[in-house]
């Protein structure tokens, strides 16, 4: 793709500014698709097209709602989209969040349908797809689409773009067509998702899931051998490309893991040889914190010898966090944390220390190393790349990761302690085993998901997705001659 102009649209922007006492603040979200997306950007440089939700975000563009990032270095340029308060209300958080994110996690929230948030849903999809066509300078640009959020945004570049290659990713799971077929636009969606040229799930099982829910409620042929949809008269190829992370240069130094050990410690007023396990999420209901929680008290009633010695330190950043869903949740987990601490907790020791806000990606480096237990109990996460990003964290080859078969990053990562987190004995049994692990297992996990992880890194995950275009474009290009 040498020479060709790379689009990316996504809801969540990479960089938010902030206006502050002191001026203007950069930050970036918490966000698994930010963290994916952002170095892939810098290195292939090109716009990318996002809503502009900070506070100082009007105050850092130029005429044009663009802005050069990362601030530090410019490498690509942000275009910002603004929004109305309706329009965030029923693109993002009604019909996004309220309706989508529930469909397809299974996470037994009930998803919201409300027909006004639809209509904000398809205008704000034809306002960032206008975008991306008044960004564009060439008409055969590449557009990579991001998320849940423009499944319809596809099929709307399509129709004024015809010769753009459109990789759409979905980065949460796909469920069954009956699971899907709740939803009152379910055709409409997927309309809008076959204007891609390439649409790519994190596993070969959701790719499944959508080939069946196409199936089940469109008139398309699909082609199971190449996994190919012909609809309209266009071909969609689907595509199972297991997103990761920039493994760490070797040339970027990293805080020591002793000091960072102890230092934590200290500032958690723990003892120095207190055992520490870590959780590393938005505070959100498919996370399965509640279920983390509860396989904690579980194990102190069976290991009494651990009370006293061990406390989880759960990072929970806030997140969506006007929904009463989300209000709800933070209040159960907040309630469930005083209730285990009162029962366990004496003195200054507290077995759940939650910390309900954002922290940026420095500082989660430095628990990662001081951490012997990575926990990731997720109820259904497309991949989950907090356990990606702990592996990456562990130059020491030590510590261990408990780790949800419901996410698509169990697929890879073997080695991991596989839980089911609805089975609060069995989390309870795998945080004991991980904290009473002897060093040579650890060592010999560690590694082997260390060289995993570090050979199929996010560049991979692009590369394979711009190489599969690639190929596309130039058969598109030798038949149409
Ligand atoms: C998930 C979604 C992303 C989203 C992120 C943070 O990872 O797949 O699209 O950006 O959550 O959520 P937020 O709503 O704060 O952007």
């Amino acid at each position: 793709l040498a020479g060709d102009e790379v689009l990316v649209v996504s809801n969540r922007e990479p960089y938010i500014h902030a206006q502050t006492a002191t001026g203007l603040q950069v930050n970036r979200p918490a966000s698994g698709l930010v963290t994916a997306v952002e170095p892939v950007m810098r290195a292939c440089s090109g716009t990318w097209i996002a809503h502009g939700s900070g506070s100082g975000d009007r105050a850092a563009v130029d005429r044009n709602d663009r802005v050069k990032v990362p601030p530090a270095r410019p490498s690509y340029t942000l275009r910002r989209v603004w929004l109305t308060k309706e329009e965030e209300q029923g693109f993002y958080y009604g019909f996004a969040n309220e309706g989508l994110w529930p469909l397809c996690h299974i996470a037994h929230v009930r998803p919201v349908f409300r027909s006004t948030d639809w209509e904000k849903y398809v205008e704000v999809n034809q306002r960032f797809a206008d975008a991306v066509v008044q960004e564009a300078r060439t008409d055969d640009p590449v557009v990579l689409v991001q998320d849940y959020h423009f499944a319809l945004l596809p099929r709307m570049v399509r129709e004024a773009l015809p010769k753009a290659t459109i990789i759409t990713f979905w980065h949460i799971p796909w469920p069954n067509p009956e699971s899907f077929g709740i939803c009152p636009w379910r055709e409409e969606i997927i309309e809008g998702l076959l204007g891609s040229t390439i649409l790519g799930f994190h596993t070969s099982y959701h790719c499944k899931n959508f080939l069946e829910t196409v199936d089940r409620y469109l008139e398309a042929r699909i082609e199971h051998d190449t996994s190919t949809i012909s609809y309209g008269g266009k071909l969609t190829q689907v595509e199972s490309y297991p997103i990761s992370i920039a493994w760490p240069d070797a040339d970027q130094a990293q805080p020591d893991i002793v000091t960072c050990r102890q230092q934590v410690r200290q500032e958690l007023a723990l003892p120095e040889n207190h055992l520490l396990g870590l959780g590393v999420d938005r505070l959100d209901y498919t996370k399965g914190i509640i279920e983390r929680f509860q396989a904690v008290e579980r194990m102190l009633e069976q290991y009494p010898n651990l009370v006293g010695k061990f406390s989880l330190l759960q990072i929970a950043a806030p997140s969506r966090s006007s929904l009463d869903e989300y209000q709800n949740f933070e209040a159960r987990v907040r309630n469930l944390a005083q209730r285990i601490n009162k029962r366990f907790g004496s003195g200054v020791y507290a077995p759940i220390l939650l910390r309900v806000e954002h922290h940026n990606a420095e500082q989660v480096n430095r628990l990662y190393r001081a951490a012997d237990v990575c926990v990731v109990t997720s109820l259904h996460d497309g991949m989950n790349l907090v356990a990606k990003e702990f592996i990456a964290a562990r130059d020491d080859e030590r510590g261990v990761l408990v780790l949800s078969q419901f996410t698509g990053a169990a697929r890879e990562l073997h080695e991991a302690l596989i839980v089911n987190p609805y089975h609060i004995e069995q989390s309870a049994d795998a945080l004991y085993r991980a904290l009473t692990m002897p060093e040579i297992e650890q060592r010999e996990r560690m590694r082997s998901m260390r060289s995993l992880v570090k050979d199929f890194n996010v560049y991979r995950w692009a590369g394979r997705m711009l190489l599969d275009a690639a190929r596309l474009r130039q058969r598109e290009r030798i038949m149409t001659k």
